[in-house]
């Protein structure tokens, strides 16, 4: 059994090895690039995210459902930029938004017409949401919801969960973090009532808020069961806390984000990636009693700056974005998209006797290769060496994809380019399936 197992590693190992020598091959011209990039940028990047061995490829541009590398490779896109690029590239309402944004002006440090604009339509799609504030990422929106709710209930602790993931300084993936506040930070498992029961132990009093992703995002597209977020919901509710969705990923699932579908309300929300139209953005937002907090006509009201907070392309192309592009017909129509690619998935892995799960929920698909649900991130059997070698041969048939395995639609994702990642997937799973079987 040793000897097979050992048998098997060497395999792969050699695919592997094969595989990034082709790799390699094929991109010079981005080697080249990173390689100068790391005289300046730590590895030769500004977001670890991007990284993946032997070296990123480096994206010249994009255009529709597609992005094209420096060495000439046009790639269908189901990466789109780990969710932030719903849009697809370039659409061209929102592009009319920004040029003429750009043509009116920039940085003008003082209210602009766009940012009541795209605060009513949060507000309006949101339920849970009477008011909102915008700033500049979705870790910022994160570590401001969280002191709002300090502040708010006059207590120091935050429940969050094992393997989620909130920003660069809010990362509960395990291994190493760049992590702030962590003294006042407590983690239990998700998908799990009695691991959320004892790591409050001792902290009810001074707990201010339990933060979640209705669906963890980086911690493998694993969504939440319904009951445990009403769980969530009664059990902040009896001990004085807020609960915070951290929507910054699954906002885009439906009209009022994945609370709507789920049908419970948090205090809280947390936005970012697409709601920015393709620009930097963040915003958090809630019940008008904790929001108001920030109201500077207030006596003593809590300050909420930053320089960029409403910059004019972020507003101009995140209103008409979500008004116009991202619609709750878009929405449900890319569902249903993602529904019928699920469905393919599903028999081509079958037809290989290939296990798999897919998690996520609509257009953000999460694959794992094996046969148990996954409920939380401990459970995933994908390997590192796995997830490389699917990798490495999707971009190989020009599908472009992230190390992680996880499909993000796009609203410009076409049948075209659905066809081409099923013949790919289908191409791997019966080339590979003895290295991608887990039990
Ligand atoms: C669920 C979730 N929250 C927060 C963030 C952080 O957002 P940003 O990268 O814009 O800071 C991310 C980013 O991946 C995310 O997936």
């Amino acid at each position: 059994m040793l000897h097979k197992n050992t048998d098997a590693t060497s395999g792969l190992e050699k695919v592997l090895a094969d595989l990034e020598q082709d790799y390699r091959s094929r991109n010079p011209r981005s080697a080249e690039q990173v390689a100068r990039a790391a005289q300046v940028l730590p590895g030769g990047s500004t977001r670890t995210v991007l990284h993946f061995d032997p070296f990123p490829l480096v994206i010249a541009h994009a255009s529709g459902s597609h992005v094209t590398d420096l060495d000439g490779h046009e790639y269908a896109d189901f990466a789109n930029d780990f969710t932030a690029g719903f849009y697809g590239h370039s659409d061209p309402l929102i592009t009319e938004a920004l040029r003429s944004a750009i043509d009116s002006g920039l940085s003008f440090g003082g209210l602009n017409l766009h940012e009541e604009k795209l605060a009513r339509e949060i507000c309006t799609r949101f339920d849970s949401i009477d008011r909102v504030r915008f700033c500049n990422s979705g870790t910022e929106a994160n570590l401001i919801a969280i002191q709002l709710a300090r502040q708010a209930m006059g207590r120091s602790k935050v429940l969050a969960f094992k393997g989620g993931y909130h920003g660069s300084v809010l990362s509960f993936l395990g291994g190493k973090s760049m992590n702030c506040g962590m003294d006042n930070v407590v983690l239990a498992e998700f998908n799990a009532v009695e691991s959320v029961e004892a790591a409050a132990v001792g902290i009810l009093d001074d707990l201010a808020a339990i933060v979640v992703e209705p669906m963890m995002s980086s911690g493998g597209g694993i969504l939440a069961e319904t009951g445990f977020l009403q769980f969530l919901r009664e059990f902040s509710t009896r001990h004085g806390a807020l609960l915070i969705f951290d929507e910054v990923q699954t906002a885009r699932m439906g009209r009022g984000g994945l609370q709507e579908i789920f049908g419970i309300s948090p205090d809280v929300t947390t936005l970012g990636k697409f709601l920015g139209g393709g620009a930097s953005f963040g915003a958090f937002g809630g019940e008008a009693a904790i929001m108001d907090l920030l109201d500077a006509n207030r006596e003593g009201a809590i300050p909420h700056g930053g320089t960029f907070n409403n910059n004019i392309l972020s507003m101009a192309a995140g209103h008409v974005g979500y008004s116009k592009v991202a619609t709750p017909g878009a929405i449900e129509g890319a569902n249903a998209k993602a529904s019928e690619l699920r469905r393919r998935l599903t028999e081509v892995a079958q037809g290989a006797d290939l296990p798999i799960q897919l998690g996520g929920y609509g257009t953000i698909i999460s694959i794992h290769f094996q046969p148990n649900e996954v409920r939380r991130p401990s459970e995933i059997r994908t390997s590192a060496k796995q997830r490389k070698l699917v990798h490495l041969e999707l971009l190989k048939r020009q599908i472009y994809a992230s190390r992680r395995g996880t499909i993000n639609l796009s609203l410009a994702t076409t049948g075209d380019d659905i066809d081409s990642y099923v013949r790919a997937f289908k191409e791997i799973s019966t080339l590979h399936s003895g290295f991608l079987r887990n039990t």
